[in-house]
């Protein structure tokens, strides 16, 4: 498996978030990473109720609080250290995880499968 770049460390400060696309099962997803509490999470940008992205395109993933993520057609709210949903329509289900690393201010994504 080769990682992918998906982020520069310095582009994703406490409580941002980027997107980038990988490819799951020879199709082109979109994922989005984020920091959060120090740490680098990332999820494929898919709710677990209906296939719609949690942001308008505008790479809006945190709620007012910065504590939580929210599906912004229907306020589906996610804990962003494990992806679970607490609140909203697909309450118990979890975001698809993507496994990601940092280091040398890059931050890498393992999962998925190279870009054609
Ligand atoms: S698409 Fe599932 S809560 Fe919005």
């Amino acid at each position: 498996m080769r990682a992918q770049e998906i982020a520069k460390s310095s582009e994703l400060a406490e409580g941002t978030t980027a997107k980038f696309m990988f490819v799951r099962g020879g199709k082109p997803a979109e994922g989005f990473v984020a920091r959060f509490q120090g740490r680098v999470v990332a999820y494929e940008n898919k709710c677990r109720h209906l296939p719609l992205t949690l942001d308008y395109a505008d790479n809006r993933f945190f709620d007012n609080t910065g504590k939580q993520f929210v599906c912004q057609t229907h306020g589906a709210v996610f804990n962003p250290a494990d992806g679970l949903c607490v609140r909203g329509p697909c309450e118990g289900a979890s975001l698809f995880p993507l496994e990601v690393r940092e280091s040398a201010g890059t931050v890498w994504l393992h999962a998925g499968e190279p870009q054609p």
